[in-house]
């Protein structure tokens, strides 16, 4: 039986995460957020992590919004980059493996094709800096770790397909941007990837984001498509919007490691986004 601690286990990727282990025999997942273990304690971690001893630890926990992390840089940065720390010293002393979950958000996004893991990174705000610091914390304090970078990511909790359904419930059309491009992900997609690694010795980092790009303007027509919504998307630009933080414009990822060194390859952004919205279909039954 092999022990998994889940950090950050109600969010997002913490819940696919939950969902795909839930009914295998051979792995059990000990599931935590912040009130059971709170990443950003030294202490804590480290006696949680000896009083579990597991096989292996998911860092699924993370200061995700984007633009509040431009006003409250020191908890940023102890979220996403002390948080990663502890767990990659916790994770040496108890000789587990630590799988760690960053973002695309790490690269300037002024590339004209798909960055790999190789390429050299430029976050352009505190969110990306201070997640490209926990990478760099996590290299230098476990041994076995993966480090796998994702995108535009939806799952089970807020994201921006449920924000798009939400406004399409009042609205017939709606601003979205249409000069930042990526690869929206499922969590379900990407808890497959973390599994395919999880169990092998295959270390290193990694990119993991659906296949194919768009840009949130064409996400946000698929999504009204997919749900029979006849909203009008008008295409803006990122100055327009004008978010509190500068975001990525290129920010499509290659996932060559994966691809050079396993088989397994992600689903097409339209083909994942359509199986979650049948999903979410169900959930509102
Ligand atoms: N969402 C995206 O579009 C996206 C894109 C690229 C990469 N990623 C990365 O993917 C990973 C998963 O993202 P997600 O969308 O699943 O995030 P999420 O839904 O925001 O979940 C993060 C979880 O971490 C918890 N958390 C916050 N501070 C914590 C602490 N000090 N100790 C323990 N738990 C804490 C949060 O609790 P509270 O809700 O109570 O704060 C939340 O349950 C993150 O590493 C993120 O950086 C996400």
């Amino acid at each position: 039986m092999k022990k998994l601690i889940i950090t950050g286990g109600n969010g997002q990727l913490g819940r696919a995460i939950n969902e795909l282990y839930k009914n295998r025999e051979d792995v059990v997942c000990i599931n935590t957020d912040v009130d059971e273990l709170d990443i950003t304690d030294l202490a804590a971690v480290q006696a949680f992590v000896a009083k579990e001893k597991p096989y292996a630890i998911v860092n699924c926990a993370a200061h995700t919004a984007v633009d509040a992390c431009e006003d409250q840089e020191e908890l940023a940065y102890k979220i996403n980059a002390i948080g990663p720390r502890n767990l990659a010293i916790a994770a040496k002393q108890n000789d587990a493996k630590l799988m760690h979950i960053s973002t695309d958000y790490v690269f300037a996004g002024n590339a004209d094709k798909p960055y790999r893991e190789f390429d050299i990174t430029g976050p352009q705000g505190v969110y990306g800096a201070s997640k490209l610091a926990g990478e760099n914390f996590v290299r230098e304090f476990a041994d076995k770790y993966f480090i796998i970078r994702t995108a535009w990511l939806y799952g089970d909790g807020k994201n921006f397909v449920k924000t798009m359904l939400r406004l399409a419930e009042t609205r017939d059309e709606v601003s979205v941007v249409n000069d930042q491009v990526g690869s929206p992900t499922s969590t379900k997609e990407l808890a497959k990837a973390m599994d395919v690694l999880l169990f092998t010795d295959n270390y290193g980092t990694f990119h993991g984001t659906c296949e194919g790009v768009c840009s949130w303007a064409d996400f946000a027509e698929e999504i009204f498509r997919l749900a029979g919504k006849d909203v009008k998307v008008n295409r803006i630009t990122s100055e327009e919007f004008a978010a509190k933080a500068k975001r990525p414009a290129y920010s499509v990822l290659d996932n060559y490691m994966l691809k050079l060194t396993t088989d397994f390859m992600f689903a097409d952004w339209k083909v994942a986004i359509a199986e979650y919205m049948e999903w979410l279909l169900v959930q509102e039954d």
